[in-house]
Formats: structure tokens, C-alpha cells, sequence
């Protein structure tokens, strides 16, 4: 079965990067939010990137308005019955999750492939839970959705092997690299990431250097395209936190505890850039550090 018409649920920080990367490789692309202001933040902040993208010269006026032409939005659940593959990104909360796929389960058909972008729940856990467990694989992106070429696809002992060849081949169709992986919390690259990034905010507690040093000390000394503190920033220190508490919880390694700080940042609102302060502040034209995190009163 060639996947032609995809239904992504949640238009956030990555359901909207999703949408967008399926529109842009020309799949009838609909995505599903909650509410009409939620909708219309996500589909604003698609255009925005294609016009970044005009304005840069890395697509045309022309593929822009094709994209947006792929592209559809909806708050009804019963608009997405038609589609050949689902690609859920709501709220990392398994309860919601299992949810939106009980009520999809009996609005499409039994051919229509689901999948979870999720970042730390069990993909057998969610697949179990519906009536194809054969048809449900994991889709992992990576943030920014457009600009990062790789996505984890991860099967269980329950996916057919032919569900699973065709979400492959469908990465393949969004310009992505594939990579294959098994449903073990984290998959491969946040179980190295999220220990790499954990023990960045250790030694910013510890001392070990400052926050400007430490993002400096990665992207300089190792070649990293952004430093450790400022990725937090990029992902969002709530998501770290709750990735931390499912990692640990599942491996009870001091590596996958959630440090006492990014806890307290996280119960301050310091969620990154998108409440516009975490190890940064992002009020003023470039990002400053937030030295007053560390050190005494
Ligand atoms: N449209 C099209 N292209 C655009 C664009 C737009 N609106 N905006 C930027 N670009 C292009 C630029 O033109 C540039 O292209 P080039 O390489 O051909 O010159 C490229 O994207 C990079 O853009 P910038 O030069 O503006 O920015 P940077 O060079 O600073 O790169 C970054 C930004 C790609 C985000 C880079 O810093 C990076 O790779 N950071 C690491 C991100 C990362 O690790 N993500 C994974 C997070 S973990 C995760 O998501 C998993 C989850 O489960 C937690």
C-alpha cells in the first residue's frame, strides 16, 4: 500500500514540523488540533518557516504555496477516517495517547497504519492497546522537524514486517534517513542524548563551569552544532523533565535522574524558548545566560 494521505494529531512544537515535512513531499496532509486557536498557532508557524525558507532562498514561492495547498487543518477527529497513516504528536501523556487512538481505531479502516512520535512511552504499550497492534510502528523526529534529516522508526514483536518496510519507505518519501530501531525506551539517540544533556545541568550545579562555557566547551571541543544547555532551551526543560522521569523509572540509573535544578527551573517556568527564558533569556535580540541560576545569593 503507497501512504499518499497522512493524518498527524497535534499541531505543537513538532506535530506542526511533522504536517509540514509531509505537505512539503506532497502527501494530502490534514492535522488535527484541539482547538481552533491552538490550530491556527501551528499553521502560522508553518507559513512562517516556508516564508523563512523563500526568504532564504531555499525553496520557491511556488513549493511554499504548493506545501500550504497539501496542507489541512481540522478539530474534528472524524475528518482523519480517510487517511493511510496516522502520526500522533499530542501531549506526551500516555493516558491522552491511548485515547485519540481508541477513537481512530473505530473511524478508520483497518488498513491505515498508526504510529507515535513519541519520545519515551512504550510503542508496545500504545499498539497493544488498539485492535492493529500488527499496524503500529514508531515514528521518531527530531526538533526542528524540517531541518533534521533523521527519523527512528521503531518496531515491537507485535508489527508486521510489511507495516513496518512501508514506514521506511515512507520516511524515504519525506527527504528523511531512516533508521531502524526496537521499541526499548529511547530508542538509540535519546538514550545517548538525554544522559549527555542530564549531566550538563550536573556540571553547571557542580561548578564545573558556566552556562556560556559549558555550550561552548561541546560546540567548539566536539564539533556539536549547539551547546548541551542551549539544546535544553530548544527541546524544552518540562519535556527533558518528564523524558528523565520515564528513562528513570524504567532504568533506575543515577544517569537518567532528572537534576535537582532543571526540577526547580521547570517549577519556576524557565521552559526554554518557548516561555523565552530557561538557561537563557530570550527577551532581547540575542540570547543572554542566566548566571543567577548558579552560585550564591
Ligand atoms: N527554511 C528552510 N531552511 C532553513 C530555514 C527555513 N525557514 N531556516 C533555516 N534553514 C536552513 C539554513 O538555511 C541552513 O541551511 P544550510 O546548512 O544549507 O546553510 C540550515 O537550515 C541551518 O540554519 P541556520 O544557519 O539558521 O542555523 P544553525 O546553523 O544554527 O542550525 C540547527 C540550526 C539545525 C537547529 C542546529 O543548531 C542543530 O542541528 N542543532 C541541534 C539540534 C538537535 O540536536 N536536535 C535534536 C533534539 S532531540 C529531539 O528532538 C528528540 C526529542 O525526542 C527530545
Amino acid at each position: 500500500m503507497a501512504i499518499s494521505k497522512v493524518g498527524v494529531l497535534g499541531c505543537g512544537l513538532m506535530g506542526s514540523g511533522i504536517a509540514q515535512v509531509c505537505a512539503q513531499s506532497g502527501h494530502s496532509t490534514l492535522v488535527l488540533e484541539v482547538d481552533q486557536k491552538l490550530l491556527d498557532k501551528g499553521l502560522g508557524n508553518i507559513d512562517k518557516f516556508l516564508r523563512g525558507g523563500v526568504e532564504r532562498g531555499k525553496l520557491t514561492a511556488a513549493d511554499r504555496d504548493r506545501t500550504m495547498g497539501n496542507l489541512r487543518g481540522t478539530t474534528r477527529l472524524e475528518d482523519l477516517a480517510d487517511r493511510d497513516l496516522i502520526i500522533e504528536a499530542v501531549v506526551e501523556n500516555l493516558g491522552a495517547k491511548r485515547e485519540v487512538f481508541g477513537k481512530l481505531d473505530t473511524l478508520c479502516p483497518a488498513a491505515t497504519i498508526f504510529s507515535s512520535n513519541t519520545s519515551s512511552l512504550s510503542i508496545t504499550e500504545l499498539a497493544a492497546s488498539t485492535k492493529r497492534p500488527s499496524r503500529f510502528v514508531g515514528l521518531h523526529f527530531f526538533n526542528p522537524v524540517p531541518l533534521m534529516k533523521l527519523v527512528e522508526v521503531a518496531d515491537t514483536i507485535l508489527t508486521d514486517r510489511k507495516v513496518f518496510d512501508e514506514a521506511l519507505a515512507f520516511v524515504g518519501t519525506l527527504g528523511k534517513t531512516a533508521i531502524r530501531t526496537r521499541d526499548k525506551t529511547g530508542f538509540i539517540v535519546n538514550r545517548l542524548l538525554v544522559p549527555y544533556i542530564l549531566d550538563a545541568v550536573r556540571a553547571l550545579e557542580e561548578g564545573v563551569g558556566a552556562i556560556k562555557d559549558i555550550d561552548e566547551a561541546m560546540k567548539l571541543g566536539c564539533g556539536y552544532p549547539m551547546g548541551p544547555l542551549t539544546l535544553l532551551d530548544l527541546v524544552g526543560l518540562d519535556t527533558t523533565e518528564h523524558i528523565a522521569n520515564v528513562f528513570f523509572e524504567e532504568f533506575r540509573e543515577r544517569r537518567f535522574a532528572c537534576p535537582a535544578l532543571l526540577r526547580r527551573m521547570v517549577l519556576a517556568g524557565f521552559h526554554g524558548r518557548k516561555t523565552g527564558k530557561g538557561f537563557y533569556d530570550y527577551s532581547g535580540a540575542t540570547p543572554v545566560p542566566n548566571d543567577f541560576l548558579v552560585g550564591g545569593a
